[in-house]
């Protein structure tokens, strides 16, 4: 069973870190002072447990005084990849009541997830740009009703 919730301890957001080491730094070659950035300290960070072991992780960024929301650091573990984790982490992110004042949710996506993001309603606009030697696009759900 996959739960996905807000990590609020300590050690749910250390299990975060790790998952994003071992993703970006480890098998994306992310340089490590990049990876871990000034905005972690005030971030949403959510964790994805399968069976209670944690194998995805996403944060978010809250802007314009909470009407928008940047979604960043979605990573699944690679041998859980492709079972609807990531797909969950972004639902339950845009449900979380936390965020249900957030009209518009931002993010900037690796090249290769850009089906991933438009398949969840995510649109793409402006130049393909490099960040940390990884070719991304931003995206955005704008407009969303609030509840
Ligand atoms: C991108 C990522 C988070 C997706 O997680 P996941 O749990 O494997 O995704 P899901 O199983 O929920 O996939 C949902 C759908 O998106 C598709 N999809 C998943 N990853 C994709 C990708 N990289 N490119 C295109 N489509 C993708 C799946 O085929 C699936 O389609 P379906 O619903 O038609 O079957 C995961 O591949 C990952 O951690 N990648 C490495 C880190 C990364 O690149 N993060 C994104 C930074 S912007």
């Amino acid at each position: 069973m996959v739960i996905i919730r807000a990590a609020n301890t300590t050690q749910e957001r250390e299990a975060c870190f790790q998952i994003r080491h071992e993703v970006f730094v480890v098998e994306q070659k992310v340089p490590v002072d990049l990876e871990r950035d000034e905005h972690d300290s005030g971030a949403l960070h959510f964790v994805a447990l399968a069976d209670g072991q944690s194998v995805g992780t996403a944060r978010v960024v809250l802007r314009d005084n909470g009407a928008s929301a940047k979604i960043g650091r979605v990573a699944v573990r690679r041998s859980n990849r492709g079972f609807g984790i990531g797909k969950m982490l972004i639902a339950a992110i845009e449900e979380t009541p936390d965020l249900k004042h957030v009209r518009n949710f931002l993010l900037d996506a690796q090249a290769h997830a850009l089906q991933f993001y438009a398949d969840l309603g995510y649109e793409a606009y402006g130049e393909e740009f490099i960040d940390a030697g990884i070719p991304h696009r931003h995206m955005t759900k704008r407009n969303r009703k609030v509840r």
